[in-house]
């Protein structure tokens, strides 16, 4: 790295540098006329804080816990496929940090490095498996086995995917992976490579093509019988679905909008995020990704309700800045931020952080 960045856009502006055009645009794109992926950052930028003063700050503790594991700061790393296409090291580069730091990594199904691969570097730490559900559903079982078996301590169901969005950028570029890079979790399936298309991303084709479009809440039971792990549902924008989620047995709740990659116009998360933790009422833990930037994003997310926030394109951009370095940076940088909004709020710890310190 030249100059080293001192905040989560200065990586993404080096990333921009470092990757090739379908990297790029593949990562930082959203659906449609992207205005959710733009909406994300704005609703953040709109809410406005009210700080508590001479509260004494003098130590601040960042700790908390998800699913009763203890986490160093309440951030997890976003599912995210294909890290390989922003360094070589991809996902074990992102799980190796997030071990270290003691925070949880959701490894993607679409990952360029094997389920096995990155629990070997992970040290035993808690780490979550995202699952897609495939159209064949003794594939679908397998990759939970193979999550469970190899460790991971949760499974987080994305559930606002049953099509790809269409992404015009990725569309333009018919999005592939180079040659050296592939669906790691399905080496030697026929069927499952991403070739190239003509006139279309290769993921939309994937999507379309493998992945359930039918699955409804009643196929929650079945996922859960497939092993003890905690299921989480990720995507969730309204209360009414999240009581359904909670109804079915459902241990955490992440409000998202997969980063304004699926349907373009779908509400704001950290907008959305006050009806869901309502409806919750305290029975699952929720969670929040989707245009956090900054510590005082996080900040705004917690006293809105969020028991932790989980970060996506910025983890891409450390990777394509600097590798597992980069990443370890962009954390590094996000709880010093983090930490700083909490002293100049009055928050001594995360449970001072309340619905108050947020302007009606
Ligand atoms: C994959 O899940 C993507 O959003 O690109």
């Amino acid at each position: 790295m030249k100059m080293k960045p001192i905040n989560l856009f200065e990586y993404e502006a080096l990333a921009s540098q470092n990757l090739s055009q379908m990297a790029w645009d593949y990562f930082a794109s959203g659906a449609g006329d992207e205005v959710t992926l733009r909406d994300n950052r704005t609703a953040f930028e709109r809410l406005k804080l009210r700080p508590r003063m001479l509260v004494d700050v003098s130590q601040r503790d960042l700790r908390t816990t998800i699913l009763g594991r203890s986490l160093s700061m309440p951030i997890l790393i976003a599912p995210m496929a294909f890290q390989c296409l922003a360094h070589s090291e991809g996902e074990l580069a992102t799980a190796r940090v997030a071990a270290d730091l003691g925070i949880v990594t959701i490894l993607s199904t679409m990952a360029t490095k094997s389920i096995e691969e990155v629990a070997a570097v992970n040290n035993g730490s808690p780490q979550w498996f995202q699952l897609y559900v495939h159209r064949d559903r003794s594939l679908t079982r397998a990759l939970v086995d193979r999550a469970y078996k190899a460790g991971f301590s949760a499974l987080c169901l994305t559930v606002d995917a049953p099509m790809l969005g269409r992404r015009e950028r990725d569309t333009r570029h018919q999005f592939h992976l180079p040659t050296g890079l592939e669906l790691a979790n399905f080496v030697g399936l026929e069927g499952f490579e991403m070739l190239q298309e003509a006139g279309e991303s290769s993921l939309f084709t994937y999507f379309a093509r493998q992945l359930d479009p039918s699955i409804t809440w009643d196929d929650l039971e079945w996922l859960q019988s497939l092993s003890p792990l905690p299921l989480v549902v990720k995507g969730i924008l309204r209360g009414d679905d999240a009581l359904r989620a909670v109804e079915r047995g459902v241990k955490a709740i992440i409000v998202s909008n997969h980063g304004g990659r699926q349907l373009d116009g779908a509400i704001a998360t950290i907008d959305a995020l006050g009806e869901v933790v309502a409806a919750v009422g305290g029975r699952v833990e929720v969670l929040v990704d989707g245009g956090i930037r900054r510590g005082t994003d996080i900040l705004k997310a917690l006293a809105l309700g969020a028991k932790a926030v989980a970060i996506g394109r910025p983890i891409l951009w450390g990777l394509a800045a600097g590798g597992a370095v980069g990443v370890q940076h962009v954390l590094e940088l996000l709880k010093a931020e983090l930490d700083l909004a909490m002293a100049l709020s009055g928050c001594a710890k995360l449970a001072d952080i309340d619905s108050s310190l947020i302007s009606p």
